[in-house]
């Protein structure tokens, strides 16, 4: 999730924080460019323009350049910075990076202690990860040495690398991990609605979750979540929202700030990753995938009902 897309969706409510695509660290300290890129919230005290908190997230192997480059995320204003052991992407892994860290017991605990050493006490670490690279039962002890190396929240995709993103997670296995850990484990997989949510919380017993396609194909999620009594959307709120991102899209372009194809792609890249949220979208996504023109996607957005 971008910032555009960042500002929509925490403008409908209903979160309590939200954090950056990963910033990959190599042997290099990011120019400050590229984090206000990942995080243009940082500008903005690191909130949302609707005021909720935000954080950079870094995923790399080299604990000194992860330190150095979690410094600079705080001096540019992130509140605590969230370390990625889950991502499952090839070249992410290949280059040493992401989920495959989960076999390396001692780096990870290495570099989430440079970190941790490399930051003011107040500031928190935080780390996600996965259940594990293929082996599952590798999880606590990777838990537990995020834990002793100083973090303090793990934020857990209650699958393996291996698994991907394929149903179901295995949200049991967060129980035992809460269970072995003082620090709070948030819950992450799966998570579409508020029947998933209770289904999640009576697996696991956490009493905290962490939303990621859910959260893109339903703006509502959180508020479903959180709001016992919150009536879900219907199409024509998320017909509202389209036509919001767009314009958020479009004063970006007016400031310059992203071009006139990227306004056009993300708007269709969002509606096509809305499908599993609302039954309405595919149709409508059909309808304007072969637009190409802002001014053209401008009218169609303006047209529909
Ligand atoms: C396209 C895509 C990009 C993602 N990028 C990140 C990322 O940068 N950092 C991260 O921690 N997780 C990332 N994730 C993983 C999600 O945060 C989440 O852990 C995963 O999708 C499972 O949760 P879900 O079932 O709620 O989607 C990404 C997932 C997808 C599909």
């Amino acid at each position: 999730m971008d910032a555009p897309l960042r500002q929509l969706v925490t403008a409908v409510g209903g979160y309590d924080l939200c954090t950056s695509e990963f910033v990959r660290v190599t042997r290099q300290i990011s120019p400050e460019k590229v984090f206000h890129r990942f995080g243009p919230e940082l500008k903005n005290g690191s909130k949302t323009p609707s005021g909720t908190p935000f954080r950079i997230q870094l995923l790399g192997s080299d604990p000194d350049y992860m330190a150095k480059n979690a410094q600079t995320a705080v001096r540019l204003g992130s509140p605590s910075v969230d370390l990625n052991f889950g991502c499952p992407a090839k070249t992410v892994n290949a280059s040493r990076g992401g989920s495959v860290l989960l076999d390396e017991p001692e780096l990870i605990h290495q570099i989430t202690r440079a970190v941790r050493d490399a930051l003011p006490q107040d500031i928190p670490v935080t780390v996600k990860m996965r259940l594990g690279y293929k082996d599952p039962s590798v999880c606590i002890d990777n838990a537990l040495a995020f834990q002793d190396a100083g973090a303090s929240e793990l934020v857990v995709h209650a699958r393996t690398k291996t698994d991907g993103y394929k149903p179901p997670a295995h949200w049991h296995y967060l129980r035992e991990i809460r269970e072995a850990l003082d620090i709070p484990v948030v819950a992450n997989g799966e998570v579409w609605s508020r029947e998933d949510w209770l289904r999640c919380y009576e697996s696991s017993g956490c009493d905290q979750v962490m939303v990621g396609r859910g959260a893109v194909a339903r703006p509502d999620l959180a508020r479903q979540l959180s709001e016992p009594d919150f009536e879900p959307w219907h199409w024509h709120h998320f017909v509202q929202s389209l036509q919001d991102y767009w314009r958020i899209l479009s004063d970006l372009y007016a400031a310059e700030q992203c071009s006139d194809h990227y306004r056009v792609i993300r708007v269709k890249q969002w509606l096509n990753q809305s499908r599993r949220g609302f039954e309405e979208a595919p149709g409508l996504f059909e309808s304007i995938k072969r637009i190409h023109r802002a001014e053209d996607m401008a009218d169609a957005l303006s047209r529909i009902s």
